[in-house]
Order: structure tokens, then sequence, then C-alpha cells
């Protein structure tokens, strides 16, 4: 379905993330037919370029970054048509009136500003859009991660961001919600009459979620080792699939009902502290191994000679204090340079709680349902079945799989098309609220701490397997393993 006309302002227009994401996902809206005209996209960063030179930086970044066969001739010198750049700077007054001209022939379109850039200048950025005089009643402003490196440092932001723009203006991105699969969570648990009535504390006995990936540092060092898997993945992305997996069904998709109903999980988090952080978590960093097909380097290599205890891995086991999920642990686990990149979230069922099948051959596997969010997006049912033929009744353990590229012969889009989109159409489902990002602070700030006070060294593990071994140990100690997908 078209949306109303726009103009998207990339603030760092010429970075990174506009190159590898942003524009292939505007592309990607345009050829679907999702723009209405007049749209334009608007670069916008310090470096001195001109409309042209801008164009040449996004075709550039749409042969590199699309898949063969999507750069259509075509299509793109429609889309380097809609592009415009303004070179703009948050520190001084510089440019700003070039863009307010530009914006005002554009006063009537939805116009929404993306802050691509380092949060250390949301403030400074929002302050010159407000000076400027270029909000409308149709702005909306995104940012993206990281919000803060704890619950001081991102009530800081949302406040700065909060004195220029209202609530209701303001899209806090998490790439990972815009994930086909993650949006599939919902409808799975909320469009399907099957799973709801046992998605409790009574018959599921405990719920993993592992994000791993194959890459390193990735030329971040910088950003990285000041961060951590814990602030960099779980205090955002995997505090999300936590909170799709744990909700309470939301009276509708309605994104305060859906919000309102994650902050009572992130609210109902047990607390991890001093007290027991050793228990609950594990920290680790790679060493020099073999991952993506080759031999790597170590993190401590790739950092070039600094001495650091950031941790690349980490395990924790979660708990949530609420009537559904008491006393099911929640193992959470990602980390970078691991086997592969492979991401996914496994329910297991509990045993069933008589066995008439004693004589059976063949033992009696947990039900497990298995939620792949990536690569090869899909959903896996185990069941229990009987083998067949007449060979008396021996059992086995086997899956109804769904892979969605098999099973739909469709493109999978990039998380960031559904949400520019959403943007556009004002829809904040599947962006997080500012009491969401705070709370999911709130409980990541006690780990960090946990960690400074007990010391807890991040463990070193060979890149290219699944972690230090005190991660297996973690789930093991509790009669339980990792899924290994
Ligand atoms: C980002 C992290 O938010 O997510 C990166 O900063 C990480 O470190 C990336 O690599 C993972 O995203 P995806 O979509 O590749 O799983």
């Amino acid at each position: 379905i078209p949306v109303e006309p726009f103009d998207y302002v990339v603030f760092g227009g010429t970075g990174d993330l506009a190159e590898r994401k942003l524009l292939p996902a505007l592309y990607h809206r345009q050829i679907e037919g999702q723009f209405t005209e007049p749209t334009r996209i608007i670069g916008a960063s310090r470096s001195a370029l001109n409309d042209d030179e801008f164009r040449k930086f996004a075709d550039t970044a749409l042969k590199e970054h699309l898949k063969p066969g999507e750069y259509d001739d075509a299509q793109v010198k429609i889309f380097l048509d809609r592009l415009f750049y303004v070179s703009v700077d948050a520190k001084s007054d510089g440019g700003w009136d070039k863009l307010k001209k530009l914006l005002d022939d554009g006063k009537d379109r939805v116009r929404a500003f993306y802050l691509a850039v380092s949060p250390a200048i949301f403030g400074a950025i929002s302050e010159k859009i407000r000076d400027h005089k270029l909000i409308t009643k149709s702005t909306r402003i995104v940012v993206e991660k990281p919000i803060g490196r704890d619950l001081a440092s991102a009530l800081e932001l949302n406040d700065t961001i909060g004195k220029v723009f209202k609530e209701e203006q303001i899209f806090r991105i998490d790439h990972y919600l815009g994930k086909e699969t993650v949006q599939n969570l919902m409808a799975l648990r909320f469009a399907n009459a099957l799973y709801e009535p046992l998605w409790n504390a009574q018959y599921i006995d405990h719920v993993q979620i592992s994000v791993a990936e194959s890459v390193g540092l990735e030329g971040r060092a910088g950003y990285y080792d000041t961060a951590g898997a814990l602030r960099d993945m779980v205090q955002n992305h995997i505090l999300q699939l936590l909170c799709l997996v744990a909700m309470e069904v939301p009276s509708s998709l309605d994104s305060e009902a859906v919000r309102d109903e994650k902050l009572k999980v992130l609210r109902a988090l047990k607390p991890i502290n001093d007290s027991n952080v050793e228990q609950m978590t594990v920290r680790g960093q790679y060493r020099a191994g073999a991952s993506a097909g080759g031999p790597v380097k170590g993190y401590l290599e790739e950092l070039e000679g600094g001495v650091s205890n950031t941790e690349t891995f980490v395990a924790i086991k979660a708990e949530i204090n609420n009537w559904r999920w008491a006393g099911v642990p929640f193992y959470i686990r990602t980390g970078k340079r691991l086997t592969g990149r492979m991401s996914e979230i496994v329910i297991t069922f509990k045993q069933i709680p008589h066995n008439i099948f004693e004589n059976a051959a063949g033992r009696i596997t947990a039900n497990q349902l298995i939620i792949r969010l990536q690569p090869d997006e899909g959903v896996k049912q185990s069941l229990m079945i009987k083998d067949p033929g007449p060979g008396g009744m021996r059992l086995r353990n086997v899956s109804l799989d769904m892979s969605f590229a098999e099973a739909f012969n469709v493109r999978n889009p990039d998380a960031y098309e559904r949400l520019l989109m959403d943007v556009i159409r004002s829809n904040q489902t599947l962006f997080m609220r500012r009491d969401e990002v705070e709370a999911a602070w709130r409980w990541v700030d006690p780990i960090l701490k946990g960690w400074e006070t007990t010391g807890q060294l991040a463990q070193g593990y060979t890149a290219g397997t699944w972690g230090p071994s005190q991660s297996i140990a973690l789930i093991e100690r509790d009669g339980r393993t990792w899924h290994e997908g």
C-alpha cells in the first residue's frame, strides 16, 4: 500500500548505515511501488558534496549492496533523481538555511529526520532542527542504538531528544523488530489457537535465545570495545526477542498496547546483581581460531595491542518473576566469531506427565518449537511419532519443518524496509518506547556493576566455536543443553 509523499532527511547520509542499509532499503520500497510522488531523500552530513556527488555515492552503494538482479537501470535512475544533498554541521549554523529552503518546497509532506550519526550529537542536531524551524506537524525523528551506555546516559539522551520532540514523534529503531521472523513470532503466538494455552510455566520447561555471529569487530573497535556484547546485543535486540516470547497477549496491535505488555516483562525480570552475577552470567572473549571460512585473529590482536576485558560473548540465565513464567529459565547467549551466523529461539516443552510407551523402543523427547530468525528463516516443530512399519511400537522424534524461502517464493525484505515505511505511516508498534529502553537498562546496569565488583573475567574461547565452556556449564548445571541448530 503506497504511503503519503515524504521527505526523508538522513543525517549521516554518506555513512556506513546509509550505504549498507538505508539507501538499498528505500530503493526496494520504491520498486515495490510504495512511494507516492513527489518523494525525496535528502542526504545531510558534514562532507562537502553536491547532489550529483551524493547520487554517485548512492549509485555505488546500490551496486555494492543489492543482490544480483536487483539493480534495475530504469528504477535506479528514478531513485537517484529523488536524491538531494545538503552539507550541514551539527555544531554550527552552516547549511541549515539551505536545508530549510529545500524542505520548504515540501511543507505538506511527511518529514522524517533519520539520525544515522553518533548519539553524542543527537542533542545538537535536534536543537538545530528546532531552532531552524524545520518541525512541521507531520515530522518524525528516527534514532538508532546505542541509546545510552547505561541507565543514566539513556535518561539523559531521552531527555535531550524529548525536549525537542514529543514521544509520538520519536522512533527508536531496534532493527530486530523489523525482521520477518520476529514479526512472525507474534503471528505464531496470537493468530493460532494451538500454542497460547500451552505458553506458560505449566507446559514450557525453558526457553533459549541464541544470536550467534561469525563476524568479528568489522572495523568498529572504537565503539565495540567500550560496549561489549551485553550492551551491544542483549540490552536491545535480545531483550526485545525475550519480550515478544514472554509478553501477555496485547488487546490489539496498537503500538501502546504492544509496548505496554513488553514493558511489563522487562519490569518483571529477576534482578541479576553482585550477589548472583557469577552464577547467572558468563562472559567470553574470542581468541584466534577459524571462522567465516578461514583463520581469524583473536579479539586482542584485532584491537591491535590493547588490553581489554570487554566481552564478545555473553550467556545469561534470565528469569521472569510473574505468574506465567515462574520457574522457567530463559537462557540467552550471543557472541561474535562463533560457529556461524545463526539466530534462533527454542521453546522446549515439558516432558509428558506419564509414559505409556515404557516398553517401546526409543526415548520420548520433549517437544520443541524452534523459530529460526536467520539464516533460512522458518519454524520447526518437533513431534514424537510412531516409526512406520509393522516392527512394533517404535517411537521417533521428527520435525514439521517450514522454511519460509521454500514455502513462499518471495524476496525476504530487509528489516529496515518495513521500519523505514512504518515511520512514514507513523506506526510505532515495532519501535521502542522511552520507558522500554530505560527498563532494559534498569536490568542491565546491575549486571555491568556486578561484573565490575566481582571482577568477573571474560573467558577465552576459540573463534569458530560456541563460546567458552562455562556457557555450556551454565545450562548443563540445570540438566539441560543448548540447542545447536
Ligand atoms: C547491531 C550490532 O545492532 O546488530 C552489531 O551493533 C551486530 O554488533 C548486528 O553485528 C547484528 O545484526 P544482524 O541483523 O546482522 O543480526
